[in-house]
């Protein structure tokens, strides 16, 4: 039932996602052409899958998350195209292709992930099927662009080139993964909840804590992964963590030690839930998932 769901939700936003990005032969047609490369060569869709399956659990109508989950996905496949570049990571493979500068080139990488930020923001601001609540359509984007911006990945990202080649403290390395991945699937979340006019103030709060576990268990199952997958799963050069001396939960705690943080806050996770019932089952799965993929 769950497995389904989320197959479901995976199927529902590439399709979402396909008639929101500009056609590939549409002027310039090379920047709208790597977009979709981006955007639609693949990538599990965890936030957006979390939209859907927050916004579900409190009641909102289908149709009325398929624009958040698109703009969560668009500002996230943007910071991957960026993360990856010369100047970050340096990696050349994302989802089993080139990655994006090494198809269409540094300069338009840069170009798309610019365009897929603004894109984000345009569907959220434009979409007729959202939460009609002018309101609540603003606090939405007020999220969205927290959670992207220098208070949320990007700042997360900035402390993660700052970082490479120190050591940090636990505090250190976890104000990091808050910021550049935790921020962005809390947002996932938040989204979700507001897209239910009517929640209570009680269960938002919940799911704002269930977010902020899973945010940090996710990065710490990459860096986990990073260490011990291997590159065909992962569609992604495995070690690349260790090549660039990246600070890491492994590195710092051992990979027992990052696994055991991981269940701590996984169990926090479903602490979380417990009093909103069934109806979060979905994000239970989420959660079980998130601290034990493989890719
Ligand atoms: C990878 O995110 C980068 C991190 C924030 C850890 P995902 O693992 O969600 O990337 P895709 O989109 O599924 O490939
Ligand atoms: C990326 O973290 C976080 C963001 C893109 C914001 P990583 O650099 O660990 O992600 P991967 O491992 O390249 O996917
Ligand atoms: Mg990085
Ligand atoms: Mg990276
Ligand atoms: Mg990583």
């Amino acid at each position: 039932m769950t497995a389904e769901s989320i197959k479901h939700y995976q199927d529902r936003v590439n399709r979402a996602l396909d008639r929101r990005l500009p056609a590939a032969d549409l002027h310039p047609s090379d920047l709208h052409q790597a977009m979709r490369y981006a955007v639609l060569g693949g990538g599990k869709r965890i936030r957006p899958i979390l939209v859907y399956a927050t916004g579900a659990a409190v009641g909102a109508a289908l149709e009325a998350l398929d624009a958040p989950a698109c703009a969560v996905e668009c500002i996230h496949a943007y910071s991957l195209i960026h993360d990856d570049l010369p100047a970050m990571d340096n990696d050349d493979l994302r989802h089993g292709q080139p990655t994006c500068h090494k198809v269409f080139g540094e300069a338009l990488a840069i170009l798309t992930g610019d365009a897929l930020q603004a894109q984000a923001f345009q569907v959220l601001s434009q979409d007729a099927a959202m939460v009609a609540d002018p309101a609540l359509r603003v606090q939405m984007l007020g999220v969205l662009a927290q959670a992207a911006g220098s208070r949320g990945m990007v700042g997360g990202q900035a402390i993660d080139l700052a970082a490479v080649g120190r050591e940090l403290s636990l505090a250190e390395l976890e104000n990091m993964h808050v910021h550049k991945t935790g921020a962005l699937i809390r947002a996932s979340v938040l989204l979700g909840a507001l897209s239910q006019p009517a929640i209570e103030p009680g269960v938002f709060d919940r799911l704002d804590r269930y977010a902020k576990y899973i945010g940090l268990a996710f990065q710490i199952r990459d860096d986990i992964l990073d260490v011990v997958g291997d590159t065909a799963t992962l569609g992604k050069s495995q070690g690349s963590d260790r090549v660039l001396d990246k600070p890491t939960y492994p590195a710092l705690l051992g990979l027992e030690g990052a696994r055991e943080h991981a269940r701590v806050l996984y169990e926090e996770a479903l602490t979380s839930l417990e009093p909103l019932g069934p109806a979060t089952d979905t994000l239970r799965w989420i959660a079980t998932y998130i601290v034990e993929r493989a890719y």
